[in-house]
């Protein structure tokens, strides 16, 4: 039977997916909870506070496209919260095609992000809708940095760092640690450029004496969302966590991917990963917490005579994500986006929004910028 509820929060037993419905809430937006487990999806709603005051929906869906097309009929927007999204994003893209709802995910990977692109981004622009995977902390509020920077003429290279502060969720290790497997790239003169690094990278942080230890991360979105930037020829990101013990964790388990995983038979470097990742992560991390949870987005754009540096002190990764997907849920019940088709957050919203949206939540500073 079709629903009446404009949007689907798919993943909604997830640390993030329960983010999304707590400022659906607040958005005051009727909403669906989806997932594998009706029960679980119950108690974890039941566990929102206030949640009485919005009309929702449990329902169980198997991740198939029949399934999850039918959980979708009338719905108007898809937030996809059930990751690693290279493996599993698939299924819910066609199943958002096929039954006209817009589609968003809260992923980090660069991989999803181009088969994304590549395989669904025409077909949704034709049926006129949007496509966007990664609304979330990483990597719209460093996109946010990004755009505000480029407000300037005249500038054409980015140097993006992306850090914050917290313990990854089940599904994050994971998504981490497969990222490992999979090429990353750089933007050079519009073309994306695999990295070769080894090891981490020290880098200077804005506003601290102590360096940070960062990876390419995956290649991170903006590349991808950059390349359709005719502003834009060149675009490195880095990031990581402040937490050095957890980034020697992690550039440890890449330099084990290297030397010993890439090794194994294909079949068996998915599961090995998978099995490295189960023993760094120690089930559902606490709540974020505003004075301890911080992130930090840090944009220095340059061209051949001038240049920006854009710095966006924020808190809560996690329900940064939440929020912005939310917002974008609600921007598109209330509106059409600025772009259909293959589309970052900024692309679709428009930055200033975004970060107004942030700012008032709480969840992020106003930026600090220099320009020269
Ligand atoms: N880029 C960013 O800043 C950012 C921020 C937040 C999250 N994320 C990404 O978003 C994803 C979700 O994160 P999370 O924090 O919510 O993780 P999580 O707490 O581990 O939740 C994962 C969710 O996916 C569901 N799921 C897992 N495998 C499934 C499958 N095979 N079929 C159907 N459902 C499945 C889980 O359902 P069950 O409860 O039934 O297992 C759960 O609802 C991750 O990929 C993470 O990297 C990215």
């Amino acid at each position: 039977m079709s629903t009446d509820r404009p949007v689907v929060v798919y993943g909604a037993t997830g640390y993030t997916g329960r983010l999304v419905i707590e400022y659906l809430r607040e958005y005051q937006l009727p909403f669906i909870a989806a997932g594998r487990d009706a029960d679980r999806i119950r108690a974890v709603v039941d566990a929102v506070p206030g949640i009485d005051t919005v009309p929702h929906d449990v329902v169980a869906v198997d991740h198939t496209v029949e399934s999850l097309s039918a959980a979708f009929d009338g719905a108007q927007v898809v937030c996809n919260t059930v990751g690693p999204f290279a493996e599993l994003g698939h299924e819910v893209a066609e199943a958002c095609l096929a039954t006209g709802a817009h589609y968003l995910d809260t992923t980090g990977e660069q991989n999803w992000v181009i088969a994304a692109r590549d395989r669904w981004g025409a077909k949704f622009d034709d049926a006129g809708l949007l496509l966007s995977p990664g609304i979330a902390q990483m990597y719209t509020t460093g996109e946010i940095a990004a755009q505000i920077a480029l407000e300037q003429p005249g500038l054409d290279s980015l140097d993006i760092l992306v850090l914050w502060k917290g313990f990854p969720t089940y599904a994050s290790t994971q998504t981490i640690f497969t990222n490992l497997l999979e090429p990353a790239h750089y933007l050079e003169a519009n073309q994306l450029v695999p990295w070769e690094v080894a090891g981490g990278t020290e880098l200077q942080v804005p506003g601290q004496h102590e360096l940070a230890l960062s990876l390419p991360w995956g290649g991170t979105s903006h590349p991808v969302w950059f390349q359709q930037d005719h502003r834009v020829a060149n675009c490195r990101v880095q990031g990581g966590l402040f937490d050095r013990n957890l980034m020697n964790g992690i550039i440890q388990m890449a330099a084990a991917v290297g030397t010993e995983i890439s090794k194994l038979p294909p079949e068996e470097q998915g599961p090995a990963l998978k099995a490295e990742a189960d023993k760094m992560q120690s089930g559902m991390p606490p709540r974020e917490n505003q004075r301890v949870n911080r992130s930090l987005d840090s944009v220095h754009a340059t061209g051949p005579l001038g240049r920006a540096h854009v710095l966006i002190r924020g808190a809560c990764n996690y329900k940064q994500t939440g929020l912005m997907q939310a917002y974008g849920a609600y921007r598109l019940v209330h509106g059409a986006p600025l772009q259909t088709g293959f589309a970052s957050g900024c692309q679709a919203f428009g930055h200033r929004e975004l970060l107004g949206e942030l700012q008032s939540f709480g969840l992020a500073a106003a930026p600090e910028i220099t320009r020269v």
